[in-house]
């Protein structure tokens, strides 16, 4: 893939390398990261640099592969379009994960496949050489929520199933801005575990992102199949960050979740970025963004925040160091009483958030995907890297 420079780029886009952050090897951001003090702790960044592959560009980050889907529908990828023979309903082509899986090698993959690729995934998290922050696993982590946050459970249409981020009316959908670099880091692993469904790789990647970077552990299964172009789902499904809290209830409640879920989930934040190029918002919402802990509702709660004023869409920054931001719709969270209620007991408890997180985004992954199609009843729970070396 290539890499651009940044600078290279748009006024608007230099506005965003003039604010200056102090830099620290990555392994020292690491060892600071269960510390939930205040105190600013100081993260490497360099957005100077991201990948030209954007979906405007016309090319989406999975081009070059073609696979069979029970032998009927070829996908050929090329422009971030995939050409069907025959667009039937994917559920006709293959009833089951097991079954698509076992069609594309004859054979049903068992837990111990899907932990070869959770390995994979977790070790080019940390591939990500001066990308971002150092790690893909913010963006895998918004990638597997994008995928599934589609869902609408009236029409039940949506979600993780059919993987239609791959097509370009979704992949150019304004809040998937960006995601082609998650697609485009994991597409060599669908080449090397070619029985993984797309759904299935997305999900598990944002699993193994969340376990990785010190979160909960995050029940997960297979059985997502490939969809195609028609199962793309209308644009506006996900939620508009410059908007308030009862935009964040239509959003949600549509997927099925409820007030205490939207405040777990939102906690996320922990992780990653806002860049100027892809949403328009910037800054990371705490200091130590490659680490999953509850410290954006510490930050939420504690820090005085104040409307940035810059030549960009509204946001939050705090005062004390004005290297932090957050986005209206995290504002919300704190000016609602119901939802502030939550904030509170997560900013108190981080394993209660820990515990409340991973069983709204492991349903939150699961949406759209009909039980008949799961390859086991229970879900299972993947080992992180560490605990696999500690065995050993
Ligand atoms: C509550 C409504 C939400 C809104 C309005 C929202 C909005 C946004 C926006 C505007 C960005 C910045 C994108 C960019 O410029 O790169 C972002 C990033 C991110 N979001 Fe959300 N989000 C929401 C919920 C969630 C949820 C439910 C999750 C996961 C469970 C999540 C995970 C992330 C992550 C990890 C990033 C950082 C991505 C990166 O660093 O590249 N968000 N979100």
């Amino acid at each position: 893939m290539a890499l651009r420079s940044l600078s290279a780029v748009t006024p608007a886009l230099r506005v965003c390398n003039s604010r200056a952050f102090s830099s620290i090897p990555r392994g020292a951001q690491q060892a600071a990261r269960r510390t939930t003090t205040l105190t600013a702790k100081p993260f490497a960044r360099s957005s100077a640099r991201f990948y030209a592959t954007e979906p405007g560009t016309g090319k989406s980050g999975s081009g070059g592969a073609t696979w069979l889907l029970l032998g009927v529908a070829v996908a050929a990828i090329g422009g971030g379009y995939y050409v069907y023979s025959s667009p039937q309903d994917a559920e006709t082509l293959a009833k089951s994960g097991k079954q698509a899986a076992k069609a594309a090698v004859g054979k049903t993959p068992k837990l111990e496949d899907y932990q070869q690729v959770y390995n994979k995934v977790a070790q080019l998290l940390d591939e990500a050489g001066d990308y971002d922050d150092g790690s893909y696993g913010p963006v895998l982590v918004r990638l597997a929520w994008h995928a599934s946050g589609t869902y609408d459970k009236e029409t039940n249409t949506g979600g993780s199933n059919y993987a239609t981020m791959r097509f370009n009316p979704e992949a150019l959908h304004g809040a998937n801005n960006g995601l082609a670099i998650a697609r485009g880091v994991l597409e060599p692993l669908k080449k090397e575990f070619s029985w993984i469904s797309y759904g299935d790789l997305w999900t598990l990647a944002g699993v193994a992102a969340i376990q990785e970077a010190g979160g909960p552990k995050v029940p997960w299964r297979a059985g997502r199949i490939d969809g195609f172009e028609k199962d793309v789902t209308p644009d506006g499904r996900l939620p508009d960050a410059a908007q308030g809290g009862d935009h964040l209830r239509n959003i949600f409640y549509r997927m099925g979740f409820n007030d205490q879920e939207i405040v777990a989930l939102a906690g996320a934040h922990a992780l990653g970025r806002c860049h100027v190029d892809r949403s328009g918002f910037e800054g990371p919402w705490t200091f130590s963004p490659t680490s999953f802990t509850n410290e954006f509702y510490n930050l939420l709660l504690n820090e005085k925040w104040q409307w940035r004023k810059w030549n960009g869409p509204k946001q939050l920054e705090d005062k004390k160091t004005k290297s932090l931001m957050m986005l209206p719709t995290d504002y919300a969270l704190i000016q609602d009483k119901s939802f502030k209620k939550t904030v509170q007991a997560y900013a108190a408890d981080e394993s209660l958030f820990f515990k409340d997180f991973s069983a709204a985004f492991a349903r939150l992954l699961e949406l759209g995907v009909p039980t008949s199609q799961w390859v086991t009843s229970t879900p299972w729970e993947l080992k992180t890297l560490s605990e696999q070396t500690e065995k050993k």
